[in-house]
């Protein structure tokens, strides 16, 4: 366990987790859009190159980590890989074929486990009500035969790494780029897996364009166009969106101190409205799709989840049009720990405001020895029992497939300096470590 003085020393460092933009290249992305406007207070600003570079460290690589030079690098290919990208028409297999997991469970009844199950999917499939089973998927890791089978045969849940970010989607003021996108979600289709959009609103890996516009009336406009076009876009594939992403900082990356609405260009210029607005637009948009609230460092009880959940409670109270709350999970430095008890019990908060709740982007970092490997393994298994035994818990995406094209290898805020941060299921051969047998007890209720 990290010790209070460690993380407090810790947060005073290092950047959010969502500032990273490490462009560790698998998406294809532009560095750190943002970076270029670090230190003001309007939106990107938090892109973790200022602060990353006070780490004392004095690395090079702190500026980005994207000189750390992963395994991710390996696909940075990912612009090529969109040629055929323009097959929009997905064939109909139908993503929802994951099994209606999206009802919310009602009732108080717990969730019933498979007898048995072969791969994670299969139990949360075979579970009742049915639990998806998530990745992170990247445009890179689809150009790997391995990364392919492993993703499809053990999830039937896939949230797009970097390439639904407005960066990717948004490059220029209203020109869209579809292919690398598309190309994730037909590959998810064709593999009856579910797709969540993420994400429409964000501070990070927000074009420049953007994040120095200025205006009430500007930065409205540029909100609702492109949550319109991308919802239009992807309107018939997806029914998942993650509507706003990280519109709360507290001192600490773990979640302590001084919680506020992030300085981001939407806060700065629209005010503390822009969430109600943009989950409005989405629901014009589509009447029927799950629009959720998404953050890191909010997984147990602590200054960020309390603000959080007066947020959200707020907006349900207001009858703004949210389904869900998903909780990042991102374990380890530079972000929070969460027990299983602590987790369940901060779930229940969120459900009891009748709101699904989801374990979002989960992973575990080992680097720094902040988080022991047995307690890694601990982890994994009480925190997927904590949503599997909450009905209203509807889906656990795990940040990426295999530990060597772990995001966090390359980002300097998560303490890898080049190191694996062991943080997944699977190896960097695709092997399935004991991360993955803990997870897959707690999907069988055990
Ligand atoms: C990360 C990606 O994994 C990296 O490849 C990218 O460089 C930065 O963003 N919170 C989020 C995710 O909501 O979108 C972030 O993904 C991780 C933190």
């Amino acid at each position: 366990m990290r010790s209070a003085p460690f993380t407090l020393l810790l947060s005073a460092f290092l950047c959010a987790a969502g500032c990273s933009d490490s462009g560790d290249g698998d998406g294809g992305e532009t560095t750190g859009s943002g970076g270029a406007t670090g230190g003001t207070t309007s939106g990107g600003t938090t892109s973790g190159t200022p602060s990353g570079a006070t780490t004392g460290s004095g690395e090079a690589s702190a500026s980005s980590g994207a000189t750390t030079g992963s395994g991710d690098t390996t696909s940075a290919s990912n612009g090529a890989t969109s040629g055929s990208g323009g097959a929009t028409s997905g064939s109909g297999t139908g993503g929802e074929g994951t099994g209606g997991s999206d009802g919310t469970g009602g009732g108080a009844s717990a969730r019933v486990p498979a007898a048995s199950a072969s791969t994670l999917r299969e139990a949360g499939e075979k579970a009742n009500p049915p639990l998806l089973i998530g990745a992170a998927i990247s445009g890179g890791g689809l150009g790997n035969n391995d990364y392919k089978r492993v993703a499809a045969a053990e999830h039937n849940y896939v949230t797009a790494e970097n390439e639904m970010k407005w960066d990717a989607l948004e490059p220029s003021a209203g020109n869209f780029s579809w292919g690398s996108a598309d190309n994730i979600v037909n590959w998810a289709r064709q593999n009856n897996m579910k797709v969540k959009g993420h994400t429409l609103v964000w501070h990070s890996q927000l074009p420049g364009w953007m994040s120095s516009m200025t205006g009430k009336a500007n930065v409205e406009a540029a909100m609702r166009r492109h949550i319109t076009q991308v919802m239009g876009h992807f309107k018939d594939r997806l029914d998942h969106w993650d509507v706003v992403n990280e519109a709360v900082q507290t001192d600490s990356d773990t979640g302590v101190g001084n919680p506020r609405m992030r300085p981001t260009v939407f806060y700065n210029q629209i005010g503390e409205s822009y969430i109600d607005l943009a989950f409005q637009i989405a629901r014009e948009q589509d009447p029927k799709a799950k629009l959720y609230y998404n953050d890191y460092s909010i997984d147990a009880r602590n200054d960020k989840v309390e603000f959080v959940y007066n947020m959200v409670k707020g907006m349900v109270d207001r009858g703004v049009p949210i389904d869900g709350v998903g909780f990042q999970m991102h374990i380890g430095p530079p972000n929070n720990e969460a027990g299983g008890a602590d987790v369940a019990a901060n779930m229940k908060r969120f459900t009891d405001l009748g709101l699904e709740v989801l374990i979002s982007e989960m992973d575990i970092n080992r680097c720094g020895g902040v988080v022991t490997a047995e307690e890694q393994l601990t982890y994994y298994h009480d925190i997927v029992a904590a949503c599997f035994k909450e009905p209203k818990c509807t889906a656990v995406t795990f940040w990426g497939i295999n530990d060597g094209r772990s995001w966090l290898n390359s980002w300097s805020g998560a303490l890898c300096n080049g190191q694996s941060s062991q943080s997944l299921l699977f190896n960097d051969q695709y092997g399935k470590k004991e991360t993955y047998n803990r997870v897959m007890n707690a999907l069988l209720g055990k």
